[in-house]
């Protein structure tokens, strides 16, 4: 722990708002979902905000998720939980088949701690969590989550206990293991491993860290629409992919965009929000292709081997839509097979190592461009969500003798 709260001399929180009703809750003690049981949207004085920073005094500062402070919830002098978040790259894809003619740029979401974008939501709640005297946090997690919280919550000093479905990939069990967290697999889904948490919560005085359902990760989440319209030049780009699992991210970006033109910093133009998701597993895009508002019934058996896609029944799911609705954006579910293959080729081709949710962003990239829903000209951006470091990748089978006469011809 023990960054300062970065010179914060005053917070712009006004409130949370119900993001269902819009009832006011608060800012000053913790809190979960609403009285209506939806998520809470963090609410600022953004007039206020608009008079006390201007881009030219935002370029100043360090190039880290904490620069965009006074849209943050951090409360002056609390410690910041940091472990060092940089600013991620924005690399361009060239070098591909099926998407000439189009600036595909990757955010490499992967460079952050515990190399994924989880780290901006954990290092948010987890700041928040200490501050407001937290001692112990549960986090039901399909695997990313439950690595950036054991991690923050060991920068911060706090307990904290890990729920993932029996699957998850062992480098990552064994990387919130290391972090000194609790961790547990659970035969069944995340619903049923946030069953577990929620049940518990009241007997082990957990904090529930649950995807939205804790308000404090999105804004955290929040600083990745910010940072790359900043990287933009204060401009947006065409479309978003992002890799949609709870939503978090989507619903972080779209505020950020809000709030951004709010103060000033962008004009109302919007990226086209496109949700991508697994055949297997694709409850956002069936609601969104449909035109619908919000989801009908939960994803009936997820059969994904994405990880990040197995949301069967998000709580944000609303939120998602509304920004994908309001945006022009789309859904698009990826075959699996087809999301590890173009993984495997972005690594060989352009050097990227993504996460299999971010070759899903390709191969729906390339879909939407065949189809002309993404144009000619068009700049988008695919949001890598995490280092492709932490998923199995190909044994290595070719062996040499050093004591015997190579065939360099034959290598
Ligand atoms: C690598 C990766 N990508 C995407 C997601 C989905 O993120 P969100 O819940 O913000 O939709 C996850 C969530 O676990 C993830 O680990």
């Amino acid at each position: 722990m023990n960054d300062t709260s970065r010179g914060m001399t005053r917070s712009y929180v006004t409130h949370l708002e119900c993001s269902a009703t819009g009832e006011r809750h608060d800012a000053g003690r913790l809190h979960g979902l609403s009285r209506a049981r939806m998520p809470l949207l963090v609410r600022y004085d953004l007039e206020a905000v608009r008079s006390a920073v201007s881009r030219d005094a935002l370029a100043k500062r360090p190039l880290d998720m904490w620069r965009f402070r006074e849209l943050l919830p951090v409360m002056p002098g609390a410690d910041i939980a940091s472990l060092g978040e940089p600013a991620t790259p924005l690399v361009r894809l060239s070098n591909l088949q099926g998407i000439a003619g189009v600036e595909v740029l990757v955010k490499d979401e992967g460079r952050l701690p515990t190399g994924t974008f989880k780290a901006r939501g954990l290092a948010m709640a987890i700041t928040m969590a200490k501050a407001f005297g937290v001692k112990r946090v549960a986090v039901p997690t399909s695997g990313n989550a439950g690595s950036a919280a054991a991690a923050y919550a060991a920068r911060a000093g706090i307990e904290a206990f890990v729920f993932t479905p029996d699957d998850t990939d062992d480098i990552t069990l064994r990387e919130i293991g290391y972090h000194g967290a609790k961790v547990y697999r659970v035969n069944g889904f995340i619903n049923h491993c946030a069953k577990i948490v929620r049940e518990g919560a009241a007997t082990m005085g957990w904090h529930d860290l649950s995807t939205l359902e804790e308000p404090y990760r999105v804004e955290g989440k929040k600083t990745m629409g910010l940072e790359l319209a900043e990287q933009l030049g204060w401009d947006v780009p065409d479309a978003i992919f992002y890799p949609t699992g709870g939503g978090t991210g989507v619903v972080g970006m779209w505020k950020a965009f809000a709030e951004l033109e709010a103060i000033g910093f962008i004009g109302s133009k919007r990226p086209r929000m496109v949700c991508v998701q697994s055949t297997g597993c694709a409850p956002i895009v069936r609601a969104a292709e449909a035109g619908k508002d919000r989801l009908e019934a939960p994803w009936e058996n997820p059969t994904t081997t994405i990880h990040g896609f197995r949301s069967p029944g998000p709580i944000g799911a609303p939120l998602v839509l509304q920004a994908v609705h309001a945006s022009g954006g789309f859904g698009v579910a990826v075959d699996d097979a087809a999301a590890y293959a173009a993984r495997a080729e972005a690594a060989a081709k352009t050097g990227l190592n993504l996460c299999p949710e971010g070759g899903a962003l390709l191969v729906a990239c390339r879909q939407a461009i065949a189809q002309g829903r993404i144009k000619r000209g068009e700049r988008v951006v695919l949001f890598n969500t995490a280092s492709g470091l932490k998923y199995p990748m190909p044994p290595v089978t070719r062996r040499l003798d050093h004591a015997k006469a190579v065939d360099y011809e034959g290598l």
